[in-house]
């Protein structure tokens, strides 16, 4: 597939509300939200249940409109979905009726480039590790291996933007800390701009070249940190500490002694 070009994502004066299905009351999923995103920068949201992050991935990939404000692509207006632009849903949406296999394939079948590509379908499967599950279909999975599939079907179209929402969060400890590492490796290679949600504040720096903090009621961006820091990185170190601190400083869990 083509070089990706280079992206500038920006959200400008975004806002989003949603009608409350009873009385005549608004939910502020987001207020205002400004930000800039481009090409290469790999982006971690975290914040509590209900702050916006998933409405965020809605916006960028053109699920759901602003209620104010825009969404721009190098300057141009998202209003409708785009391959350029793939997203990984919080609950995998697999297609039940075909295999493992023909899910990662899907949307290179559809543009009748599945032959050629043969060999990007062997490799996420490897990547994930269901090489074995390849003739399974989603029933028989796991949640985590369905996850992962979801995962693999749409880093497998190579999109400009990459939007994760919460990717890992149906895995055991020891294979999320693997498929972070695969993640980090698989987006090295183009390092498209990758948009990801997490609860998890240390997969999210481990992740991150930047960590955007958001609070709720109304949603918005209350910190926006850059890690600088080389890959692969130590959960251990002292500039990890440090970032996990300011972290949960921002998210009101830090220590009594460091507000
Ligand atoms: N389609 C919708 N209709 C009505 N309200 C919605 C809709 N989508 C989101 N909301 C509301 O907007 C707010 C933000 O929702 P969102 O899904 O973005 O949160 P989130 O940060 O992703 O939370 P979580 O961590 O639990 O996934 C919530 O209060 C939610 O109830
Ligand atoms: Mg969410």
């Amino acid at each position: 597939m083509a070089e990706n070009r280079h992206v500038t994502l920006k959200l400008e004066g975004v806002s989003k509300s949603f009608a409350k299905v009873e009385a005549d009351e608004v939910t502020h999923a987001l207020d205002n939200v400004s930000v800039t995103m481009e090409s290469g920068e790999f982006i971690s949201l975290v914040g509590p249940s209900g702050c916006g992050k998933s409405t965020i991935l809605r916006l960028v990939t053109a699920l759901i409109p602003p209620t104010a404000g825009k969404v721009t692509v190098n300057g141009e207006e998202v209003t409708e979905p785009s391959p350029n632009r793939g997203m990984v849903f919080q609950k995998p949406t697999l297609f039940p009726w075909l295999t493992v296999e023909k899910n990662i394939g899907f949307s290179l079948q559809v543009q009748g480039k599945l032959k050629e590509n043969q060999h990007k379908v062997d490799r996420m499967l490897k990547v994930i590790g269901l090489e074995s599950f390849r003739n399974d279909y989603p029933a028989q999975l796991s949640g985590g291996m369905a996850q992962r599939v979801a995962l693999a079907r749409t880093l497998i179209s190579e999109p400009e933007i990459l939007t994760l929402d919460e990717p890992l969060g149906a895995l055991d400890a020891f294979t999320r800390m693997n498929m972070q590492d695969e993640i980090l490796d698989i987006w090295k290679e183009r390092k498209q701009l990758a948009l990801m949600v997490t609860h998890d504040v240390d997969e999210a720096i481990y992740m991150g070249t930047r960590v955007l903090v958001m609070d709720a009621n109304p949603g918005r961006i209350v910190a926006d940190i850059k890690i600088p820091d080389a890959y692969p990185r130590d959960r251990s170190s002292e500039s990890f500490v440090k970032y996990r601190n300011e972290i949960l400083n921002k998210l009101h869990f830090g220590g009594k002694h460091e507000e």
